[in-house]
C-alpha cells in the first residue's frame, strides 16, 4: 500500500484525544499551509481557519455540539473552525495578478476569469456561499490528511452555527463549513466504518438509482 493509501485507510472519526500532548504552533501552521494545497473555484481559496488551543474557549465550544461529542470536544488539544468567507472573491484580482506575473496564467485569461467570477459571485449570493462551503469543505478534508499524515487523529463535529459564531466572534461574512478536533488518539477508539457497496454509489453515464 502507498503511503497516500495508508493515511486514507487509516483516517477514522476519532472519539479519544489525548489531551496532554498539544500540538505546536508551528505545526499548526504547516498543517494549515498543507490543507491549502486543496482546490478552490477560481483559486480563491474562500477557507479561512480558527485555531482553538484555548482551553476556556474549548470548554465554550463544548456546549455547541450534542452530548456525545463533548468528551473530545473538550479533550482534543486543538478544534479548528473551518469557514467560508463569502467575500472571497473580492481577492480574486490581486491573487489573478500574482498567477500572471509568476508566468502561470496568461493575462487575458486572467481577465476574463476575474469578470467571470465578479458577475457570477456579485449577482448571486447563494452561489458566492455554495462555492465557500464546497472550498472550505475541500480545505477541510485535506486537513483531515495532512493531520493523518503527522500521526494525529481527527473527528468531524456538528455544532450549532449561531452559538459557535457568537463564542468566536465570527462576522456575518464568514459561513462556517465545519468544526474538527485534532490530536494525538488516546485509547479506545473505533476501527474503520464500512462503506457502501460500489454498486450503490457509483453509476455510470447516467443518474444513480
Ligand atoms: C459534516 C460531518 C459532520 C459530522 N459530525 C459528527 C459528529 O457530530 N460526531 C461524530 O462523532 N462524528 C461526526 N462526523 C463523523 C462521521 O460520523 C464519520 O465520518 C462517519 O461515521 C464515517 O466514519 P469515519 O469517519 O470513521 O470513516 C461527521 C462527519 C461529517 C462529514
Amino acid at each position: 500500500m502507498s503511503d497516500f493509501l495508508e493515511v486514507l485507510y487509516e483516517r477514522t472519526s476519532a472519539e479519544h484525544f489525548d489531551s496532554a500532548t498539544p500540538i505546536s504552533v508551528q505545526e499548526i501552521k504547516e498543517l494549515i499551509s498543507e490543507a491549502c494545497q486543496a482546490p478552490s473555484a477560481f483559486n480563491i481559496q474562500h477557507w479561512r481557519f480558527i485555531a482553538v488551543t484555548d482551553e476556556r474557549i474549548r470548554e465554550r465550544l463544548k456546549g455547541t455540539t450534542i452530548a456525545p461529542n463533548q468528551e473530545r470536544v473538550a479533550n482534543a488539544p486543538l478544534i479548528f473552525l473551518i469557514l467560508g468567507d463569502l467575500n472571497g472573491y473580492k481577492r480574486l484580482e490581486g491573487i489573478l495578478d500574482e498567477t500572471v506575473h509568476a508566468g502561470l496564467l496568461p493575462r487575458e485569461v486572467a481577465d476574463v476569469w476575474l469578470t467571470m467570477a465578479n458577475g457570477m459571485y456579485g449577482s448571486d449570493p447563494r452561489l458566492a456561499r455554495d462555492e465557500a462551503i464546497r472550498s472550505g469543505s475541500l480545505a477541510a478534508m485535506t486537513l483531515m490528511l495532512a493531520a493523518g499524515n503527522r500521526g494525529y487523529v481527527t473527528c468531524p463535529i456538528g455544532f450549532n452555527s449561531v452559538q459557535v459564531m457568537e463564542i468566536l466572534s465570527i462576522s456575518e461574512q464568514h459561513v462556517p463549513v465545519m468544526m474538527l478536533t485534532v490530536g494525538r488518539p488516546a485509547s479506545g477508539n473505533n476501527a474503520r466504518r464500512p462503506r457502501l457497496p460500489l454498486d450503490q454509489v457509483l453509476a455510470f453515464n447516467n443518474s444513480p438509482e
